[in-house]
């Protein structure tokens, strides 16, 4: 038994002792807004996603994300982003209101892959340091997941 554990090689001994290594924080989206804008979409009261979702968002894809929403595979460094604003107003109109808040996904297959790849963050507000998740992004990617076919991403690119 010894001597078995003994010919195990290092790094698999350490993991096995210490569990996975922590994925790296998702970094903040730096500069989405200048981003492509891929759709938006209005969520009201009563819908199932309205908490937390409810409001007026804009999902933004960085280049390399763009790639992956035309090609269906999403090479590391794509970044996707869910900036959901409060829909104010309401009486046969909706605009705009305060930003509540900014949901990214972030790909690196290596790093994020007991998350399918992808980083999962969210951030309060206009903060770039409050971070929403508490589970290492699990939670996202359970309902994410149900869109496995298409690399984890529900939004398609339209003309
Ligand atoms: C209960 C289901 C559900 C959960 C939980 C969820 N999402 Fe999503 N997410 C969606 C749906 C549906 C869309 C597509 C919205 C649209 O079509 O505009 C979406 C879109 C996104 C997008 C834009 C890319 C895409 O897939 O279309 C990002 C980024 C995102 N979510 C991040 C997150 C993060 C971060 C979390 C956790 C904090 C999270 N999501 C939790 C359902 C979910």
């Amino acid at each position: 038994m010894a001597r078995w554990f003994a010919l195990l090689p290092v790094p698999l001994v350490a993991a096995a002792a210490l569990g996975r290594p922590q994925p790296a924080p998702v970094p903040y989206p730096e500069g989405y807004r200048e981003w492509t804008h891929v759709k938006s979409m209005v969520i009201l009261d009563g819908h199932p996603l309205a908490d937390p979702f409810a409001g007026i968002h804009h999902v933004y894809a960085n280049a390399r994300a763009l790639e992956g929403l035309r090609t269906g595979s999403y090479p590391d460094g794509a970044v996707l982003v869910f900036d959901l604003l409060e829909a104010a107003g309401g009486e046969a109109v909706y605009t705009e209101g305060s930003r509540k808040l900014v949901g990214v996904m972030h790909r690196d297959a290596g790093q994020y892959a007991a998350t399918g790849g992808w980083g999962f963050e969210g951030f309060a507000g206009d903060s770039r340091t409050q971070r929403l998740t508490t589970d290492g992004g699990a939670s996202c990617y359970a309902c994410h997941q149900g869109q496995a076919v298409k690399g984890y991403v529900f939004s398609a690119w339209r003309k």
